[in-house]
């Protein structure tokens, strides 16, 4: 079954398979791509202020998002540290297999008790030793006499709502004012198949807006010029099938391979060779195929001028099978050099904000995903300009 047979119940409107690749074949003989019905102007103030930078955290502290895959928190006791919004937060895979998410901080004085990832039996503070179980309740207190008022059955870890479905991990900092759970939810069936595992996982920090890093992966208009050695060869230049459903983007980016599809019949068509869709899912994350695996890449605001790039690489190929993991490996270093050459251009464009020559930077009609999500961003904050 397909990625999109999967999705029908749930995405409502994203065409099949079989529509993408004949709607790619019309726009291949047409000299053609999909165009969206508004251009749009953000202001280069929104990539700069602080003022604007914490607005945006606070709105986004209030959505759902994908924290990584399920495969990347393999067995009890596996843990994962990490910023969500500018909140330290830690995700930890608990002994009977739920998976719970609690404020990285000691109920003692605040020390982070989690670093990174790894599996651990309960979480030890690295400052007095304060340890925490697994279900982030407080079990041990050196000294304790120290504390003669400590209710220790209240100062276990805070929780934060969390949610395991679909072969992702969701969380929501400030659920009280969630209303898209289930938007979010529903839209990531089958994207991840069970059959997948985690390959590797690497992160990287950007000197640049999160929004700056996010609008890259939503054109393909940068094709030929960015990636002329890397994704051009194999692929269009501005030549996508670009959808929305809810408050998220399907970018369809064909290889020129697709052109083989052209003899067979429809009835066998196989996209993982034809065409690379990214899903972007509102607000921070994307979700692509390649050949032999797929992608989760989690885009973490840091600071208004930092970003730290997270990418889980997830793949149905066996840990043994060496023949299939080196087509995967080299795959991914297609990716990789891609990604390189879009590091370099996010970079060059935050450093432009400070050249003072625009005041707003311009989304054109073959930008339509990047219009959609600043539209999507603009309806959160109500009271910005
Ligand atoms: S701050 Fe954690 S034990 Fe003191
Ligand atoms: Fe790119």
């Amino acid at each position: 079954m397909t990625d999109t047979q999967h999705l029908s119940s749930n995405t409502r409107t994203l065409l099949d398979d079989e529509a993408v690749i004949r709607r790619v074949f019309d726009h291949i003989d047409n000299k053609n791509t999909d165009i969206g019905s508004e251009c749009w102007q953000e202001p280069v103030e929104h990539y700069q202020s602080q003022d604007h930078f914490d607005a945006e955290l606070s709105a986004l502290r209030k959505q759902f998002t994908i924290y990584c895959p399920s495969s990347a928190l393999d067995g009890p006791g596996a843990y994962s540290a990490r910023d969500v919004y500018g909140i330290p937060i830690v995700v930890v895979r608990s002994k009977e297999g739920t998976v719970n998410a609690f404020r990285n901080a000691c109920r003692h004085r605040g020390v982070q008790v989690a670093e990174g990832c790894g599996h651990a039996k309960s979480f030890v503070c690295p400052y007095h030793a304060w340890t925490y179980g697994l279900d982030g309740s407080l079990r041990g207190v050196p000294h304790e006499h120290g504390f003669p008022d400590l209710d220790k059955s209240q100062r276990g870890l805070v929780p934060i709502k969390c949610k395991e479905e679909n072969g992702l991990i969701f969380v929501c900092i400030d659920a009280q004012g969630a209303t898209v759970e289930n938007e979010l939810l529903g839209n990531t069936v089958g994207l991840i198949p069970e059959t997948h595992r985690l390959h590797e996982t690497s992160s990287i920090e950007l000197p640049a807006n999160w929004k700056i890093v996010l609008e890259s992966f939503l054109e393909g208009y940068h094709i030929r010029a960015t990636h002329t050695n890397t994704f051009f060869p194999l692929q269009f230049d501005n030549l996508n099938v670009v959808e929305q459903f809810g408050r998220n983007s399907r970018l369809c980016f064909p290889y020129r391979a697709v052109e083989k599809l052209r003899n067979m019949p429809a009835s066998q068509w196989n996209i993982d060779l034809s065409l690379t869709y990214v899903y972007h899912l509102f607000p921070n994350i994307l979700i692509s195929n390649h050949p032999g695996f797929k992608a989760v890449v989690v885009l973490e605001p840091i600071a208004v001028d930092r970003t730290k790039q997270t990418t889980y690489i997830v793949t149905a190929v066996g840990a043994n099978d060496t023949d299939s993991l080196a087509l995967v490996d080299s795959a991914l270093a297609v990716v990789n050099a891609a990604i390189d050459e879009d590091r370099q251009v996010i970079m060059s464009g935050q450093r432009g904000l400070a050249a003072n020559a625009n005041e707003h930077l311009e989304f054109g009609l073959f930008e339509s995903s990047i219009v959609h999500f600043h539209s999507t961003m603009k309806s959160l904050m109500p009271g910005k300009t």
